[in-house]
């Protein structure tokens, strides 16, 4: 029956069922169900036009008012929705959104730059780039360099032996010079290579030691390789990376897969060679090893004995970067502390 009473519960009824709709798909079959054809408020509507003239004059307006405001109700929550899914969308990609100008952006570890820089000066120089395991075999770290079976170099104070079940011992890598006898064996003479990486000794740190750093091997092999060759390459090579004229020099030294053997240094370029804390006084600054491949290496690597004759030598890339960048403990390079790092 229409009456007053009728109408205040179609209204509470259709705001209820407003409420219990909580997706557009609900909100949806509420809006049949209050304004559709068949819905509560067309069934209501339909009585009016049975009612007394009166009863229409008193219900008829209350009812218009009703349906109006249950049409805006509906239509208020949808565009609710619609907004809220916006912003939603927004909020996962928004290509408009100007990047924040401080956003940390990174780069490379000042090592990895000085490898960078090596590398160019050598490629101009036609030498080409290799690299090898850093879990190594003995086999390649020693034998094949002409380490006598007892050399202490392979003790356990110097090597991180590696525990396997192979009959093949395995270790980390303690220089760059097992990649010589690798490369060799793919490649024959003449060659000119050049092998950076990363290399292990198991020793005590401190603000010059480091158990992991890098080292640079250069290989060059061919027929007649005399000394004067490699004091050009050392010389061309460090006038280039320091961009001054520098000086090396060799003092006699032992390496098992070297003959003869050299320490090698450069004019301390701090000091122009007048003496500084850095070389000691001396002038000069130790660099790294080289010398003439043995031929006990150039037989393990499969060439025929006395063929040929070639230079090698080794150096510690981390000393150049200290060197370079002044840096007092080699312990910052690899602390991780993105403060220091964040200086290169
Ligand atoms: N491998 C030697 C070292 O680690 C350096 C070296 C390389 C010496 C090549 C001679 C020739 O100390």
């Amino acid at each position: 029956m229409l009456n007053q009473e009728f109408i205040q519960n179609l209204e509470k009824k259709s705001l209820a069922m407003l409420e219990l709709a909580t997706t557009p798909s609900e909100l949806g079959q509420c809006e049949i169900d209050i304004l559709g054809r068949k819905g509560m408020m067309s069934t209501a509507l339909r009585a009016l036009a049975d009612a007394s003239v009166e009863d229409r004059k008193a219900f008829g307006p209350k009812l218009q008012k009703l349906k109006k405001s249950l049409e805006v109700a509906i239509a208020d929550r949808r565009k609710l929705w619609e907004e809220a899914e916006e912003a939603k969308g927004a909020a996962l990609f928004d290509p408009t959104f100007p990047v924040d100008p401080v956003l940390p952006i990174g780069h490379m570890h000042p090592v990895t730059q000085i490898v960078h820089e090596i590398e160019d000066i050598f490629s101009k120089l036609g030498f080409a780039v290799a690299d090898g395991p850093e879990l190594e075999t003995e086999r390649y770290n020693f034998d094949a360099l002409n380490f006598p079976k007892n050399h202490p170099a392979r003790d356990m104070q110097d090597t991180f032996w590696v525990k396997t079940d192979t009959r093949e011992h395995y270790l980390l890598r303690t220089h760059t010079s097992p990649v010589q006898v690798r490369y060799m064996e793919k490649h024959t003479p003449p060659l000119r290579v050049i092998i950076p990486g990363k290399v292990y000794r198991n020793e005590a740190t401190d603000a010059s030691h480091e158990h992991t750093f890098h080292q640079f091997e250069c290989l060059v092999v061919d027929i007649d390789v005399s000394v004067a060759n490699f004091l050009w390459l050392a010389e061309t090579f460090f006038t280039e990376f320091f961009h001054k004229k520098t000086k090396v020099r060799l003092r006699p030294s032992f390496f098992p897969f070297t003959e003869p053997s050299f320490e090698f240094d450069i004019a301390c370029h701090l000091c122009d060679q007048k003496g500084c804390s850095v070389c000691k006084g001396t002038g000069w600054l130790e660099i790294g090893g080289a010398g003439m491949v043995h031929q006990n290496v150039l037989v393990a690597a499969g060439y025929e004995r006395g063929k040929y004759t070639g230079f090698a030598w080794g150096f510690g890339v981390t000393r150049l970067a200290l060197m370079r960048y002044h840096i007092s403990d080699i312990r910052l390079l690899l602390s991780g502390d993105t403060h220091f790092l964040s200086q290169f």
